[in-house]
């Protein structure tokens, strides 16, 4: 799951380049836009760039089709990030002026999302004492830059003004969403999947997890710019971008694991972890026969299990029992087929949680491997009832209420209060 980038592409020879430039974003998990101011069309068409990245190519401030669909605003609201590639010394003179007479302009003026610009020009031009006034105004702004770097430019002469590599700019791309995330500056450990208990080389014991909720939540996370590890057990489903995994088996792997990457300050328990493992892993295959003589009987035989640590539990206790930092916002799951609210109500107070996600995981819901979910977010002092939606857009709305809950803790420390 990437995130939405407006691609505002203005009038210099590097245009040329912006259709590997919107490939190797979308090669990065991102969707992208693009916008052409006129003179850009000079280097590269619309039809070039809509083929590659998919999307609608959008030029014209006063098209009453686009003002009719989607408006400039719609545009620059949707956008997760604007970047402005090749960025000319006009347009940047523009920005740095608040002026806007085309669409690409008038997105810039509108849009809350960060900015990030490639300028590419002349060195004189890039060198111009104008030039250095409106790039200090914009980077006093918070509009990211990313390049010129030096190099032999279209005009025949060298210097520093060629448009930086596709791969710095996608690179900044990452950095610039990471850094001005709501969630930029915190760290979550996510856990996802199953676990397998195994019982001797062959068997183990699991259960029906697929990891599409854990590993919606970690994606969504990383895209509000926080520092996400998601611990999974086995899974097919793909690493989210800009996430860094750690792969594992059983339930004492994922314990260290997480132990290993704490200190955070989210950490979200969504994995269905086995509360029980095989007492002894047999280092051979259990042969049928064997299993019968050694217990006396052929056709009835006892497996012995031993508890899992509880991993929510120790995370949520950290400070209590073994010291160190406690996450603020210790969040689990209560995967329940009877008695929903009032099983999640029980896990929120006997594993020491914040909050708890309560699902109901009856076969006819089709909540272990399905693509929906149905959530209750349980706290110490209410009951939120979500709609059924994608398992996408519930790791978003958690996402979103996390990163809302840590900004009013943040004021609430800065008003003196308490949090
Ligand atoms: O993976 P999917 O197919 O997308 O399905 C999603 C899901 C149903 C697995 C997910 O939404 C979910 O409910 N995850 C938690 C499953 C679970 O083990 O629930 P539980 O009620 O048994 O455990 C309660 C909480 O304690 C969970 O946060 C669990 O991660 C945690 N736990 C449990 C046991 C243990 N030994 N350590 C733990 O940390």
């Amino acid at each position: 799951m990437g995130n939405h980038i407006l691609l505002i592409i203005t009038g210099g020879i590097a245009a040329y380049k912006t259709p590997e430039l919107a490939r190797r974003l979308m090669d990065a998990g991102h969707t992208v836009t693009p916008v052409l101011s006129e003179s850009a069309t000079q280097f590269v068409t619309p039809l070039a760039l809509a083929s590659v990245s998919g999307s609608k190519v959008y030029g014209d401030l006063f098209s009453l089709t686009d003002e009719h669909e989607m408006g400039h605003i719609r545009l620059a609201r949707d956008a997760d990030l604007v970047l402005v590639a090749p960025a000319t010394a006009n347009v940047l003179a523009k920005m740095a002026h608040g002026e806007a007479n085309d669409l690409g302009t008038t997105i810039l003026l509108a849009t809350e999302a960060p900015v990030l610009v490639a300028p590419a020009m002349n060195w004189a031009m890039w060198d111009h004492a104008a030039t250095r006034d409106n790039m200090h105004t914009l980077e006093s702004r918070g509009v990211t830059t990313i390049g010129p770097v030096a190099g032999d430019l279209a005009c025949g002469e060298e210097g520093m003004g060629r448009m930086a590599d596709i791969p710095d700019i996608v690179n900044a791309v990452a950095s610039t969403l990471k850094a001005t995330g709501p969630l930029s500056g915190t760290r979550a450990i996510v856990t996802s999947g199953p676990t397998h208990e195994p019982i001797d080389p062959v068997r183990y014991i699991a259960n029906r997890s697929s990891g599409k909720q854990g590993h919606a939540i970690a994606a969504a996370l990383a895209k509000l710019g926080c520092d996400v590890t998601l611990v999974s057990g086995p899974t097919v489903e793909p690493t989210p971008k800009a996430v860094k995994l750690i792969a594992v088996e059983t339930a004492v792997e994922m314990m260290a694991a997480v132990e290993q990457s704490l200190p955070a300050d989210i950490f979200v328990g969504a994995a269905a972890v086995a509360d029980w493992r095989a007492s002894e892993n047999a280092p051979q295959k259990i042969k049928k026969d064997t299993l019968g003589q050694s217990q006396g009987a052929s056709e009835h035989c006892e497996i012995s299990l031993t508890q899992n640590p509880d991993i929510l539990k120790t995370v949520a206790t950290i400070g209590a029992t073994v010291g160190g930092r406690r996450p603020t916002l210790v969040i689990g799951f209560a995967a329940e087929t009877q008695n929903v609210i009032e099983n999640a109500r029980t896990k929120l107070a006997s594993k020491g949680c914040d909050w708890i996600l309560a699902n109901d995981v009856s076969s006819e819901q089709d909540t272990f491997g399905g693509l929906d979910n149905e959530i209750h977010l349980v706290t110490r002092a209410s009951v939120e009832d979500w709609p059924r939606q994608s398992k996408l857009d519930v790791g978003r709305k958690l996402a979103g209420r996390i990163a809302d809950t840590l900004a009013n803790n943040a004021k609430t420390r800065a008003g003196g209060g308490a949090s």
